[in-house]
């Protein structure tokens, strides 16, 4: 059958479809599809037998699509190419996602096409890059409202700062903002600009409006800008940072949304306590694990906050990252964040803070060593699990130790009131702390299970699961 081109249609029957595939909350060729679909299935006993066999007995004939959404297994994410410089890396950025089984779809900006083609951009991707909001043929066959849906991720790189002012203000008048305003995918950024317009208060302020929003950022980094003479910060993130940014969100797509409509609050990473203005308290945790948690999570559908403390790990892709420095800010930020149906406790947080931390750097004092004092940290944990309402119904903490690992992690379910424990041994010979494999057994009242090694995203994905199950209503 020859290929089925929508915009031939007579005006009427398009604007039916139309009409029944909003009704549908379809694409006008899916729904074209999916009616042609159930027209085959029902008139497939009505054909002539000779005809039928006839059918049968031909090759299978291609059905290319170019434009078509990927088979389902593939992820899929939407490039938005900026109007910078660093649009030339966006090209590289499209190999190397290709390279790693993801589809790709191209929109540049009026901008990014005085730096690259779309025909550039489209031969990469292998699929045409889509460039006009008022283009007929693109708006009947695809149209930004599929463009919007039709991908598991949206990237925008380079994010000049014109297109992130549109997108913290919520512009949608050339195609790359209208789809960044129609969609409810994850969208991550990475910005790229001179420098001094990076520090601008403006794009201050539209930065912290779209984190808030639960846009991620990666990069941008510092170094020689393209103009003679300028350096700073504003160089885009390179293609393997972008691409290992997205990697654990696409990686943690499992198709099903197991927890759409669920909140999920995760901290993570460990916390810094001051002792002056350049020393601190802090502990060799990585934050991979509840990174991973986050991203697992968000994966599942689930509106995810996480809270943070000092990472070196790029924000998770959907979730909404707060970075906080201390214990105390730690439990404020986790107060605000409430109320979640699950809460999930990875940070290590510092037990102890200094009870002075001074305003200025200590000097070295001829003989005098100086003495810290230090009071113990709010304990988040047990905070949350025990508060009387507003609690979440699920409250997950971690036992990190070195030795009688199952005993602990019962004494710590009971003492800070939480429903689960993640027991993992964090001596230096298990290379958990920092690594990226863990080993942890489920602690609850109705027993321990021991999971097998497995790589920290691994972890996060069955206890995703689990999660998912509980709320479901599995015993616990
Ligand atoms: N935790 C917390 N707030 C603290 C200390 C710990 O929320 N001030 C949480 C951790 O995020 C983890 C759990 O409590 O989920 C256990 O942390 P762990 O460091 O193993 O235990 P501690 O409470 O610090 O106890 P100890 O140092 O005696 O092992």
């Amino acid at each position: 059958m020859a290929s089925l081109t929508i915009r031939k249609l007579d005006d009427a029957l398009k604007k039916r479809l139309r009409l029944r595939a909003a009704q549908n909350g379809r694409s006008m060729e899916d729904e074209a599809r999916t009616i042609l679909r159930s027209a085959a299935g029902a008139g497939v006993n009505a054909e002539p037998a000779g005809k039928r066999r006839a059918r049968r007995d031909a090759p299978a004939q291609p059905t290319p699509d170019a434009d078509a959404p990927a088979a389902d297994q593939t992820r899929r994410v939407l490039l938005i190419i900026g109007g910078g410089i660093a649009a030339y890396k966006s090209l590289d950025l499209i190999r190397r996602l290709k390279e790693r089984g993801t589809a790709v779809r191209c929109v540049l900006t009026a901008a990014a096409q005085e730096f690259i083609t779309s025909l550039a951009a489209g031969a990469l991707a292998g699929t045409r890059a889509f460039t006009d909001l008022f283009d007929t043929a693109s708006e009947l066959d695809v149209g930004h409202i599929r463009l919007a849906r039709e991908a598991d991720l949206i990237v925008v790189a380079p994010a000049t700062a014109d297109l992130m002012a549109k997108m913290a203000g919520g512009h949608a008048d050339d195609l790359a903002s209208a789809v960044l305003l129609a969609t409810d995918r994850p969208v991550l950024i990475a910005p790229a600009m001179n420098p001094r317009m990076w520090e601008h208060a403006a794009t201050r302020r539209n930065l912290a409006q779209l984190v808030a929003d639960g846009v991620a950022v990666v990069g941008p980094n510092a170094g020689e800008m393209a103009e003679a003479g300028e350096a700073g910060t504003g160089r885009m993130a390179e293609p393997l940072e972008i691409v290992a940014a997205v990697e654990p969100y696409l990686g943690a797509l499992g198709g099903e949304r197991t927890l759409a409509g669920k909140r999920v609050l995760v901290t993570s990473g460990p916390t810094h306590e001051p002792i002056d203005p350049v020393r601190y308290i802090a502990n060799r945790s990585s934050g991979k694990q509840g990174h991973a948690i986050a991203a697992a999570a968000a994966a599942a559908g689930a509106e995810v906050t996480l809270v943070c403390g000092p990472v070196n790990l790029p924000d998770p892709i959907g979730a909404k990252t707060i970075k906080v420095e201390t214990a105390a800010e730690m439990l404020t930020a986790v107060s605000k964040a409430l109320p979640a149906d699950v809460a999930v406790f990875a940070a290590a947080v510092a037990d102890w803070r200094v009870d002075k931390p001074v305003a200025s750097k200590l000097k070295k004092q001829d003989g005098v060593t100086p003495r810290l004092g230090l009071v113990e940290n709010p304990d988040i944990l047990a905070t949350v699990a025990h508060r009387t309402s507003g609690r979440p119904r699920l409250v997950i903490g971690f036992a990190a130790e070195t030795d009688h690992l199952i005993e602990h992690a019962r004494e710590k379910l009971a003492r800070k009131g939480c429903d689960w424990i993640l027991a993992n041994d964090v001596s230096a010979e298990s290379g958990v702390m920092g690594g990226d494999r863990n080993t942890v057994h489920l602690v609850t009242e109705r027993g321990v299970e021991s999971w097998p090694p497995q790589g920290k995203d691994e972890v996060a994905r069955a206890l995703v699961a689990r999660i998912a199950a509980a709320l479901a209503g599995a015993p616990r």
